[in-house]
């Protein structure tokens, strides 16, 4: 399973590109809107920064509009992947874009019916809002469980990238399920790799370490033993 970023800030996606975690970068509209930046030089050094698809979401409402964003987006960087809202006009903007070659993500989507219609429009990436639907008390992950089901019927390339992500058991049962990406904000990154029960190992194993007379923890005496 591939893991994405859903952040916009440079220091947060070099941080988690150092730790080997993230296979490439969502944004939107109110994440680019936080960092304050000139937007093309900011997706720019996203792009830059990590080794996969970057997502940026299209501002209008017409199809149209979005199509040529979309073709501007597509000639910052080869990595950008163009984000479309699952709407009629959504629709017809990713299946011009992905019939020029220019990769879509269709945001925004919170049924299986929109699910399917969005792969059969071309998009390359569709994404599910799980905690936006655990909001208003419906089954975000239900939703994942029936895009798999639906893709994995017709044979659909359309990758599932799982979004809205609010917690780490949300990227685990989208891992169990099969979904092939989850993206999360930075503070869901940090907390998959958090265990109170590595800390206290790991402190513990300090202070054993420590307790060791210096004279016998030298390098000196471990490559002596080698030699
Ligand atoms: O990028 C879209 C998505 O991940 C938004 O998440 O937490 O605002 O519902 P959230």
């Amino acid at each position: 399973m591939k893991l994405f970023l859903d952040s916009a800030n440079l220091k947060e996606i070099e941080e988690a590109v150092s730790w080997g975690a993230i296979d490439g970068v969502t944004t939107n509209p109110s994440l680019v809107a936080k960092e304050h930046r000139d937007f093309v030089p900011l997706l720019r050094e996203i792009c830059e920064r990590v080794n996969g698809p970057v997502s940026m979401e299209t501002t209008t409402r017409d199809a149209e509009g979005m199509a040529k964003e979309g073709r501007l987006f597509a000639t910052v960087h080869p990595h950008i992947v163009v984000k479309c809202p699952l709407t009629k006009e959504g629709l017809k903007a990713t299946r011009q874009l992905s019939s020029e070659g220019i990769r879509v993500n269709v945001t925004l989507c919170f049924s299986p019916s929109q699910a399917l219609l969005a792969a059969k429009a071309g998009a390359s990436f569709v994404s599910p809002f799980v905690g936006r639907l655990d909001d208003v008390s419906q089954d975000g992950m239900a939703l994942i469980r029936d895009m798999k089901t639906i893709y994995a019927n017709y044979r659909f390339a359309t990758q599932i990238l799982v979004a809205s992500v609010r917690h780490p058991i949300h990227v685990v049962e989208a891992a169990k399920i099969g979904a092939d990406i989850a993206t999360m904000p930075f503070s869901v990154l940090e907390a998959l790799i958090k265990h109170p029960l590595t800390d206290i190992g790991l402190d513990r194993f300090l202070r054993d370490w420590e307790k060791l007379p210096a004279a016998i923890k030298q390098f000196k005496t471990v490559e002596r033993t080698l030699a």
